[in-house]
Formats: C-alpha cells, structure tokens, sequence
C-alpha cells in the first residue's frame, strides 16, 4: 500500500499504510562486526518494512550484539541500515523477519565528511570560539557540509553571504523563501567571516588542510533506547514543534508551509490541516505550537503574521491577524503562549521585526504592544524568544538576542530583566515545571539552565559535548531533563540532581528544534521533528 493524497475542503489528507499494530511481534537480532572491530558496540541499526513509512532503530550492546524486540516487529521483509561514524555496510541488506543471528558486516567508509554531524564538523575545523560563534546561525537551513565542501574564496563567500541574508528563517534548500528585505548585515563582520570560511572549505585543494574528527559512538546505558520515525510524504514538510494530545496523538507546526499536522504514532495515520492565508506572497509556514486549556491547537504564524487557533472540536482554524499598523514587512510571530489564556482571556506572543512582545485579547482579537527591553542600555541586542507563563499569566521570556530572561507581569506589564550568569548566552527556549521552576536552553552558552522565580536564583549546566548548542530542554515528571540540538544528531537526557548524563545518538541527521516529552506514558517518550528530513522522531529510553 502506497500514500494516497486527497484534497477535502481545506484539509490535506495523507493516509499512510497503516502498520501491523495487532500482528505478533517476531524476532530480528543479530551482530555488528567489521575486521577492525569485531564486537561494534554503539552502532544503531534500522529496520523499515517494504512499503512502510516507519522506521525503528535500536543500539548494538558492548557485545556487538543487537535485538528488535522492543520494537515488536511483525513478519516481513526488512531493509537494514546503520549509522556508525566512520563505517558503512558492506553491502545493502534485506532480511525477512523472523530472522535471529543476521550478521551485519561493516566497512571503513570511504567519504567520512558525508557522515559528520554539525558539532564534528566545527570541532575539526581550527579557528577560535570567536571565529566560530557566528556559524551557528548557519545551521538552521542547511548543514554544515555544504559550507565545508564549497571552493569560495574570501571574495565569492562574501556574496554567498550577502545571498543568505536575503532568506527567510523559514528556508530549506529545497524551498528557499525569500524576506521582504535582506536581513541587515554588517560588512567588516562579513567580510571577516568570509575571510575564516575560505580558509576551512575547499578552496585551495581537494581535501579539507585538517583532520576530521569524529565523537565516539554511544555506550552503555546510551545503546538502550528505542527509536522510531515517522516519515512524513513531501520533503517540504518542516516539523517544528512536535507535541502530543491527551490521546497520543502527535501533532506538529510546519516550518516551510500553512498546515498542521497530525500523526498517529499507532498506525502511522497522518493528516494535514491547511490554515488561511494570512499574508499572500509574505513566506509560509509557522514556527511554535502550544495547546490551551481546552487542547485547542495555537501557532505563531512567523511571516504570514498573526495568530491561527485551530478548535479540535470541529477541525476548523480561526485567525487573528496583526492590525495593519504593526503588519510591516518585517512583522513576524514566533512564539506563542496560550497556556493560561483562560486566567485573564490574554494570548502572549513575540514581534520578531520590533523586538517585541504582543498580547492578544481572544475576545476581542485586539493586539498590545509591550516593550520589555525600554529600560536596557541603546546598544544591546534583543529578541524576544521562548516563552511560558505561571497560574496568573505573568509572562517569562528568553531573550535569545542578549543574555537575560525576564519576567512580565500580566497585571502591570512592568518588566524584570534578570541576566543569565554564563555571558552571551542566547536563551532559546523554555519550558515551566510543576514546581514552577523555569528550564531552557542556552545556545550559544552550549548550557542548560533553570531559573527559581521564588529565589530568583540560577542554575546552569553545561552539555557534555563542546559545540552541541542545545535548543531546548524539558523536565520530565522523573526530574530528568532532555535537550535536543541543530547540530549534534544527539539527545541529552540529563539528571539536575547529580549532573550525571548520556547522549542517545538519532540515526539520521536530524535538526531538531523544540523537544517534548510524553509524561502520561511509562515509560517517558521523547518527541521531537526533523526538520530538515520531514519525519516526526519518537525515543524511548529502555531503562
Ligand atoms: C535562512 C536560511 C539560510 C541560512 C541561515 C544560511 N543559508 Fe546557506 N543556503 C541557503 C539556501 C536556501 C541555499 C541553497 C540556495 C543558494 O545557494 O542560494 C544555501 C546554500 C549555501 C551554500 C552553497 C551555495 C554556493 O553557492 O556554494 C553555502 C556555501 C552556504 N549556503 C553558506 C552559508 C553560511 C556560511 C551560512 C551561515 C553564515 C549560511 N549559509 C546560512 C539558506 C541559508
């Protein structure tokens, strides 16, 4: 069975083959060895049934061995594959399961560039952390390979740079969206960066004048995980945020296009829900999803302006757009906070273009402005980023900008600026716990934070691997915290407590943005979107 499209009124439907959820589950195990390694621990294996559009991964032990049973495979054909830095399968590989002792050949890989992760990629390359900090703006289009192996010099990178900044965020090389303007740039700081780019890629030979270097593959306790992946039926399918209803369902934002997705994480079942236009000609897609209350679906609608609410009584959208005073070019919402929209009748949102925050009045559609930055010094930077909000709808933002976060009051609107102890730390997003204790990420810090509102006091932690960048964090109802990143293909599942962690390696490149956790199932599931290989990513720790 293939996917069928059908175009119903508004909605975009994908049927995907549905999965043999009732059929028995079968044996498939077998080993990984190569003549170097004859007992490959670490080494993900993937399994994908002919014509399904899922695939399960599982992590060979310290023995070299690996077992689909958690997966719980049902009889058929398999095509098998692997991700093992450095290697590659002998041969392409089918098995009809059941299947027990298959054994899995691997080989030096001959193209190791091909197989680094961002993070691999920017501890190869010399330079200083100044030299590099600039690049991981880079990573949200595209990977960093394609800088790497490009011939530029300092002349030709400095148009390409020039070209970048006429793309909107929402880009993917497969569909690039162009801004109204470019954005602004400052050309010393191009220039410079170009002069660094053509002295890492491929400009003065066939082969890179450093050495790759690769992190180790996971062990121990990382190798015990299961994973799946749900792939979705266009590469232009940007899964952004990924967050699952009461039911299970998974449903996620689109980066690149006006649909919300839905996914049925049981059979594969997937629909898409196309949203209006809100802004003709402006780039589509929208970037934060975040229920209310009554599980009505809210999306930021970045470029094309504006709020969409999505009622799951009845599957229909209504939209709040901006008022035409604030809808410039350059408007654009990326977060959204309706969590405590029933508290106060008020929706938080951001003004990317003024570097400010919105709040909706659902009742009455009307829009306020509220700068949190007035009071701070002319030359700082600022952008509002993630947002969550306590019982009373007092507003917590990142300002991913600069180095602080800051709390805003619903009654008053006065606003607290509270600076972040690691400098230039760029909070991204950010979740709020039971306790009400504030968890996010510091991005350009490689940390993860949390901040006491009681205490108004912080705590940091820095991600094991240097370059990761986390994007995200959630704190899971265990006290666990998960962080995904752009560029490490790797998932940090971290104790607060004792600061102990371990890193799940994904088995393709995945970019991931927000990261969710399932904490009504046991165990925990992580979720999250690939956003730059259209699949939706569950993972579940099997321990
Ligand atoms: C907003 C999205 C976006 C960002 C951010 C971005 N790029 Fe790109 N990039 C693209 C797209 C789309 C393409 C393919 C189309 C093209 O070449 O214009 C591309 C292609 C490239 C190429 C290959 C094209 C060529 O002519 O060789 C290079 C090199 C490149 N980007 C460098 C960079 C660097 C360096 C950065 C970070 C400073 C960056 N990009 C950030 C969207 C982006």
């Amino acid at each position: 069975m293939g996917l069928r499209d059908t175009f119903l009124g508004g909605a975009f439907l994908a049927i995907a083959s549905l999965a043999h959820a009732q059929a028995p589950a079968v044996t498939l195990s077998g080993r990984v060895t190569s003549t170097t390694e004859p007992r490959m621990e670490g080494v993900l294996v993937s399994a994908r049934k002919a014509g399904s559009t899922i695939t399960q991964t599982v992590v060979s032990n310290a023995a070299g061995h690996f077992n689909f049973s958690p997966a719980a495979l049902a009889a058929g054909r398999y095509a098998l594959s692997i991700r093992a830095v450095g290697y590659e399968l002998e041969s392409a590989l089918e098995v009809d399961a059941p299947a027990a002792n298959v054994e899995l050949k691997l080989r030096k890989t001959r193209d190791l560039a091909a197989q680094l992760t961002n993070t691999e990629w920017f501890s190869s390359m010399p330079g200083t952390a100044e030299q590099k900090r600039p690049l991981i703006e880079c990573m949200s289009c595209h990977t960093f390979e394609r800088i790497a192996r490009s011939k530029h010099d300092p002349e030709a990178m400095y148009e390409v740079l020039k070209r970048m900044a006429t793309y909107a965020i929402n880009t993917s090389p497969d569909r690039p969206q162009k801004r109204a303007n470019p954005r602004k740039f400052d050309e010393a700081t191009f220039r410079r960066l170009a002069a660094y780019l053509a002295s890492i890629n491929l400009s003065k030979g066939a082969t890179w004048s450093y050495a790759l270097k690769t992190l180790p593959r996971p062990r121990g306790r990382a190798t015990r995980v299961l994973i799946t992946e749900y792939d979705l039926p266009r590469k232009t399918i940007a899964p952004h945020d990924v967050v699952t209803d009461a039911n299970g369902i998974a449903w996620y934002s689109n980066f690149l296009e006006n649909t919300l997705g839905r996914l049925d994480p049981r059979t594969g079942a997937h629909v898409e829900y196309t949203w209006p236009t809100l802004k003709r000609g402006a780039p589509e897609g929208s970037l934060a999803l975040e229920p209310d209350r009554d599980g009505n679906w809210w999306l930021a609608t970045m470029f094309q302006t504006g709020l969409v609410r999505f009622n799951i009584k009845d599957n229909t959208f209504k939209v709040f757009p901006l008022p035409p005073d604030l809808n410039n070019s350059e408007a654009q919402q990326s977060m959204v906070q309706p969590r405590q929209a029933h508290v106060d009748g008020k929706v938080w949102t951001t003004e990317i273009g003024r570097q400010v925050i919105l709040r909706l009045d659902v009742a009455t559609g009307k829009y306020e402005m509220v700068d949190p930055f007035k009071f701070m010094p002319e030359n700082t930077n600022h952008s509002p980023y993630g947002l969550t909000a306590d019982e009373r709808n007092n507003l917590f933002l990142m300002d991913f900008g600069d180095e602080v976060i800051a709390r805003m009051d619903a009654k008053t609107l006065e606003t607290t600026i509270y600076p972040t102890p690691a400098p230039r730390s760029r909070p991204r997003r950010t979740m709020r716990d039971s306790q009400g204790r504030i968890w996010f990420a510091e991005y350009a810090a490689n940390k993860v934070a949390m901040f006491d509102p009681v205490k108004e006091t912080f705590k940091e932690w820095d991600a094991p691997t240097p370059f990761t960048y986390p994007y995200d964090v959630y704190l899971d109802r265990n006290g666990e915290l998960w962080a995904g990143t752009m560029s490490s293909d790797r998932v940090l599942r971290l104790a607060p407590a004792s600061g102990k962690s371990i890193e799940y390696l994904l088995p393709r490149q995945t970019n991931v943005r927000r990261v969710y956790v399932d904490d009504k199932v046991t165990p925990v599931t992580f979720w999250i979107g690939s956003n730059h290989g259209a699949s939706i990513v569950k993972l579940t720790p099997l321990d």
